[in-house]
Order: C-alpha cells, then sequence, then structure tokens
C-alpha cells in the first residue's frame, strides 16, 4: 500500500504582526521568514515523518528548488514534481501575538496540472494504493473521477473550500478530513452535530473527520461518532496544524490503528506543531509524538452515538 499524494507546494513567506491588518491599514511586521509549506508538501512531510511511504504527485515552478529539496530530505518521492515554466505557489502569512494567522494564497505551478500528468502519475498506482488531495490544485475533479476509475481508496482533504470543489463528484470520496468552518460551508448548517449529519446523510459511505481547534476533534460514519478533546499548549503559530493532524490521522489508519487511536494521536501531533513557527518546519516526528506528554484542555461532558 502506498499513498500519492496530489498536493500544492508553497513557499510561505511569513509576517509576525501584533495583529492581523484591517481594510485599509498599512502594518508594519516583525520578522519575515520563508518556509516551506502548502498544504500538500505538510501532508506529505507529516505522513512520510508518521512512517509511510509516500508519492508526492506536484508542480514547482523555476523558484521552487528548495520544496522539493525538502521532500527528498523527509524521504517523500519525488518522482512526480514536475519544474514548469513560472512561480512556485507562494502565500503571505500574517501570525498574530496569539498564534492565529490569515493566509494570501497564489496558486502559482500548483494550478499547471493536466489531465495527461494525471493519467501518466495514476499509472503507476493501483487498487491497493491511496490517493490523497486536497483543494489547493487545479483538476481536483478528475483526480478524483480517474483513481475512482482504477478503484483506489480517496481521501480529500476540501481546503482551502471554494467553488472549484463543486464540480468534483465528492460521492467518490471515502474518507472526507475537514474543519469545522469547511463543515459549515460544504452543508450550510451551523450546528456541529447538523453539519456531522448532513454530511453522513449526503455521503453514507464515507468518514468524516472534522477538526473544532481548541474544541478537539470527531469522526463520524454511518454507525459510530467519537470525539476527542484537544490537549492543552501554548500556541505559537497554528499554520500546518490541520495538516499534521490529517497526515498523523491518515498514517494510523493506514497502520491499522482503531478510529479513536488516530484521533488522539493525530491531535498529539497537532498539539506539538502549534507551539512552534512554521507549516512543514513545526510537524513532530513520530517518537516525538509518541514521548510528549500532554494534559488535556479541559474534560467535556460530550454527546455519543453508538460506539460499535
Ligand atoms: O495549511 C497550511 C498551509 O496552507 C500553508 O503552508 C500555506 O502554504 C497554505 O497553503
Amino acid at each position: 500500500m502506498r499513498i500519492i499524494n496530489f498536493g500544492s507546494l508553497n513557499l510561505d513567506y511569513t509576517y509576525s504582526v501584533d495583529h492581523i491588518v484591517e481594510p485599509g491599514e498599512t502594518l508594519d511586521t516583525g520578522e519575515r521568514k520563508i518556509f516551506c509549506g502548502g498544504k500538500g508538501l505538510n501532508q506529505s512531510i507529516a505522513l512520510a515523518r508518521a512512517g509511510l511511504e509516500v508519492h508526492h504527485a506536484g508542480m514547482i515552478g523555476e523558484d521552487g528548488e528548495m520544496l522539493v529539496d525538502l521532500c527528498r530530505k523527509e524521504n517523500i518521492h519525488t518522482h512526480y514534481i514536475w519544474k514548469v515554466p513560472g512561480p512556485s505557489g507562494h502565500t503571505i502569512i500574517q501570525v498574530d501575538a496569539h498564534g492565529q494567522n490569515s493566509i494570501l494564497l497564489y496558486g502559482g505551478a500548483n494550478r499547471k496540472f493536466t489531465k495527461n500528468y494525471i493519467d501518466e502519475v495514476l499509472a503507476d498506482f493501483n487498487e491497493e494504493d491511496i490517493v490523497l488531495l486536497q483543494n489547493e490544485i487545479n483538476l481536483p475533479d478528475y483526480v478524483i473521477e480517474a483513481a475512482a476509475r482504477k478503484k483506489m481508496r480517496i481521501i480529500l482533504n476540501p481546503s482551502p473550500y471554494n467553488d472549484q470543489l463543486k464540480s468534483c463528484d465528492l460521492g467518490k470520496v471515502n474518507l472526507f478530513l475537514i474543519n469545522e468552518i469547511e463543515g459549515m460551508q460544504m452543508t450550510g448548517e451551523e450546528d456541529l452535530s447538523a453539519v456531522l449529519d448532513a454530511l453522513t446523510a449526503r455521503y453514507p459511505k464515507a468518514g468524516i473527520v472534522m477538526t473544532l481547534g481548541g474544541d478537539g476533534c470527531v469522526y463520524q460514519d454511518a454507525s459510530r461518532r467519537f470525539y476527542q478533546d484537544s490537549f492543552r499548549v501554548p500556541v505559537k503559530d497554528t499554520t500546518g496544524a490541520g495538516d499534521t493532524f490529517t497526515g498523523y490521522f491518515i498514517a494510523g489508519l493506514v497502520s491499522g490503528m482503531d478510529v479513536r487511536e488516530c484521533l488522539m494521536v493525530a491531535s498529539r501531533a497537532a498539539a506539538i506543531a502549534v507551539t512552534r513557527p512554521g507549516a512543514s518546519s513545526s510537524i513532530p516526528t513520530k517518537q516525538e509524538v509518541r514521548d510528549i506528554d500532554l494534559e488535556f484542555e479541559r474534560p467535556k461532558e460530550k454527546e455519543t452515538k453508538s460506539e460499535s
């Protein structure tokens, strides 16, 4: 079983700010750092650090050598990362005094996927393999369609959620990893339980994993719902925490862990990531995730469905 991740690779220009800039405001920033990022790259690194064999399919521009170098260093297979004319994807990220961020995304090379390229990559994979994708590349609809034709398991992180996803046949997705906002955008519901139930009604064969920020996370499928509380940690930068969670959750599933254990391990990994600056640079190793001593944020009474 291999994972092929069709994902973005971005240069993250990250500025520390006192507060996120307001419309019409000019704001002085503190230091600027350039990190390797992109939801695709971050998730590949999290998967690799969690111990999986990962193949990354993506595009860099003429300025993107550091992105592919990092993948090599992380033992990610880079054969399917192509260099194309023009700039790589990049972001302008503000991180405020509380570690919260705001991101401007320029797609660049990430939007140069073609159907031929996708077919060429998938020709090397089969129904025992998993396709992972996010929504920072073009043609996600074709990736889903082509992977489904090959009967591959499809995992989607529909992030950022936008109209491009409306052309995708999401009924072919086996597992969704989303955050609360994306859940609301996908369903039009506001209440957490209603969001989950709407997604399960719409995609009854899929598992749904939803992260809830400081309130933990939840897994639901047609017969089960499990909650996991978050851990209390000092938050420095939340960028990439969701990607860390995604990588560790998938790695747990693939290695045969029970869903509840996957939620726990992924939450531990994300808790470490928010204490560190940057996206890919904040992703912990498997050993760090195993060894760290963490306390729950707040033990809460949670509603549960049957726990079969
Ligand atoms: O999820 C975090 C990532 O989102 C950043 O690395 C940035 O590149 C944006 O794509």
